[in-house]
C-alpha cells in the first residue's frame, strides 16, 4: 500500500505568466480535497512575489536551473536550445521522494477530485486531440526514478524531440503507448482541451459535463485575456450561437477571487497588473474626496467593484500593517 504522503501532483512554471497558471492549478486541486502533495517546479526567472505566493499554495517549491547542471542535460541543452522547457519539464523524474506523480501542465484546471489517477501505472496519458495515437503530454501519471531520467536525457540527445518540446520526446520514449495497454489510456475527461468544444460539439454536449480536467491548450492562455469582473466576461473570448460553459470564466473566478488577494500582498506597493478590469466607477471615484467617498460608504454606497474592491481594501491594510 501506498501512503498519500508519498504521491505527487507536480507542475511546472519557468516565468511568473505560467506561475499564475500554477497558482490556480494548485487552488482547484485544494478546492477539490486532494489528499495528495502539491509540486511545483520553478525556473530561475519567476520573480520572489511569483514564488512567495506558490509556496503559500504548493508543499514544496523546487527550484530547477537548467543552466546550472553542468551536466547531461546540459551538454544537450546546447545541442538543442530549443528544447530548454522540455528538460525542464523532464525534470520531474528526479522527485524521487515520491513513489508516484501525476505531471499537469500550468495551463490544466481541475474541476473535481482526480486522485483516482494514482490507482494508474507509468506511462498513462489522454490521447492527445490532434494525433490521437499520441499521448498529450500535459496530464500523465509517472514514477520518479533517477535511472528513467538519464535514459529520457540519453533519448533526447540521441533522438531529439519530433515536436520541438516534451511531448515529442516522451512518446518517443514511451512508443508503445498507444497499442500495448488499454489501462494506460486515460479518458479524455482527464485532460479535455478546451479546443475540443469547437472541434466536436455534439461529443462534447454528450460527455463534457463529465470532464475532470480542462486543458488550455494552444497559444492563447488563460492570463492572456483579461476579464471584466463586474459582468464575469473574459474579453475577446469566443462567443458563438450554442451556449456552453465558459471554463475561461472559471479559471478566472478562481484566480481573482483566490488568487489575485495573495498575488497583491505579496506585491504591496510595487506594481501588478491582476489582468482584470477596473470599473470605470473606479476613475469616476478617484476624483472624489475620502471624505466624500466616507459619507457614501456610511449610506451603504460602497464601490466595491472599484475603490473599495476587496483588493484596494486589503492593499491599504498591507500598507498600515507594515
Ligand atoms: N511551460 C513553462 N514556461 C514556458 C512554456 C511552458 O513553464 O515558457 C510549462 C508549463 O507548465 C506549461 C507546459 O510547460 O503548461 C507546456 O506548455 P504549454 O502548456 O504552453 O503547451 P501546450 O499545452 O499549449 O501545447
Ligand atoms: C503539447 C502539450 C504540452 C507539451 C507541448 C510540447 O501540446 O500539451 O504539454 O509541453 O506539446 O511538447
Ligand atoms: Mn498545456
Amino acid at each position: 500500500m501506498t501512503m498519500d504522503h508519498e504521491q505527487a501532483f507536480v507542475t511546472l512554471a519557468t516565468n511568473d505568466s505560467y506561475a499564475k497558471g500554477a497558482m490556480v492549478l494548485g487552488k482547484s486541486l485544494r478546492n477539490h480535497k486532494t489528499s495528495k502533495k502539491l509540486v511545483v517546479l520553478i525556473g530561475p526567472h519567476v520573480s520572489d512575489q511569483s514564488s512567495s505566493v506558490l509556496h503559500k499554495i504548493y508543499d514544496e517549491v523546487k527550484l530547477v536551473d537548467v543552466m546550472d547542471s553542468g551536466d547531461t542535460a546540459h551538454l544537450a541543452m546546447m545541442k538543442r536550445p530549443d528544447l530548454g522547457v522540455t528538460f525542464t519539464k523532464l525534470h520531474c523524474w528526479t522527485l524521487t521522494h515520491y513513489s508516484k506523480c501525476v505531471f499537469m501542465d500550468a495551463d490544466t484546471l481541475v474541476l473535481s477530485n482526480i486522485d483516482e489517477l494514482f490507482d494508474r501505472e507509468e506511462l498513462s496519458a489522454a490521447p492527445d486531440p490532434g494525433w490521437p495515437d499520441c499521448f498529450n503530454s500535459g496530464v500523465f501519471v509517472f514514477r520518479p526514478s533517477n535511472e528513467t531520467y538519464g535514459k529520457l536525457l540519453q533519448y533526447c540527445t540521441v533522438h531529439g524531440s519530433f515536436d520541438g518540446g516534451d511531448q515529442g520526446v516522451l512518446n518517443g520514449f514511451f512508443c508503445d503507448w498507444s497499442t500495448t495497454d488499454i489501462t494506460k489510456h486515460l479518458p479524455f475527461i482527464y485532460n479535455m482541451s478546451s479546443i475540443a468544444i469547437y472541434t466536436y460539439l455534439p461529443a462534447f454536449k454528450q460527455y463534457g459535463a463529465n470532464a475532470k480536467v480542462v486543458h488550455f491548450l494552444g497559444q492563447r492562455k488563460p492570463w492572456s485575456y483579461t476579464y471584466d469582473p463586474k459582468q464575469r466576461r473574459v474579453r475577446g473570448e469566443i462567443q458563438d450561437a450554442t451556449p456552453h460553459p465558459s471554463f475561461l470564466v472559471d479559471w478566472w473566478i478562481l484566480y481573482s477571487s483566490e488568487v489575485v488577494p495573495l498575488l497583491l500582498r505579496a506585491y504591496g506597493d510595487l506594481p501588478f497588473h491582476s489582468g482584470c478590469e477596473e470599473g470605470v466607477a473606479q476613475h469616476a471615484l478617484s476624483s472624489m474626496t475620502s471624505e466624500e467617498r466616507k459619507q457614501k460608504w456610511e449610506q451603504g454606497q460602497a464601490d466595491y467593484m472599484g475603490m473599495d474592491s476587496f483588493d484596494n481594501i486589503q492593499k491599504k491594510l498591507d500598507v498600515f500593517l507594515k
